[in-house]
């Protein structure tokens, strides 16, 4: 199978030169093969945040390479831009990233930046709230009247909407 997800020696170091220096991936080498699921487990303070953040182009790496369907993604012809529509990212906390009137305009937020015609938002709103388990009616609601678990699903369909 093909290899999706990838880093080369990845490594990063935060507050390189200050007393605070702290280097918290270290020569980290991954290969994760397209239609697998994988976990990476770790205690507190491990790096999995840091590395994870890496896999979108949220940090770049201090040394070593991330490898994303092929392409190097700080190699000079990649818009990073492309690569974050490519790789989506739900945060340990997924409920404060909501921010819309309604569900459904948080949900339709990823597509809309994508420049999707309307139809086509419409579509993966609806089929992403679907996917996450959420009653149509929901999304005609505020995400702040839902349960935390609700907002979650809506979190999650918000990335899945991207179809990343
Ligand atoms: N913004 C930051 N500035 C400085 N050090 C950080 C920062 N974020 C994380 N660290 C440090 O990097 C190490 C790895 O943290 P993190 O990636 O958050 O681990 P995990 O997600 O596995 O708990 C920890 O020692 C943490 O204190
Ligand atoms: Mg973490």
């Amino acid at each position: 199978m093909a290899s999706i997800i990838k880093t080369e020696d990845l490594t990063y170091t935060y507050s390189i030169g200050t007393p605070f220096e702290k280097t918290a991936v270290d020569k980290v080498c991954l290969d994760i093969e397209e239609g697998t699921f994988s976990g990476i487990i770790g205690h507190t303070g491990s790096g999995k945040s840091t590395l994870i953040q890496h896999l979108n182009g949220l940090i770049r790496p201090t040394s070593g390479r991330v490898i994303i369907d092929g392409q190097d993604i700080w190699s000079k012809d990649v818009k990073i831009r492309d690569i974050r529509f490519k790789v989506g990212l739900v945060f340990q906390y997924p409920e404060y990233q909501i921010f819309e009137e309604t569900v459904y305009k948080d949900i339709a937020f990823g597509p809309k930046n994508m420049g999707l015609p309307d139809e086509e938002i419409d579509r993966r709103v609806k089929e992403t709230a679907e996917l996450v388990g959420l009653k149509q009616e929901t999304l005609y609601k505020s995400p702040f009247e839902l349960s935390g678990g609700q907002k979650r699903r809506v979190a999650i369909a918000g990335v899945m909407a991207m179809e990343p």
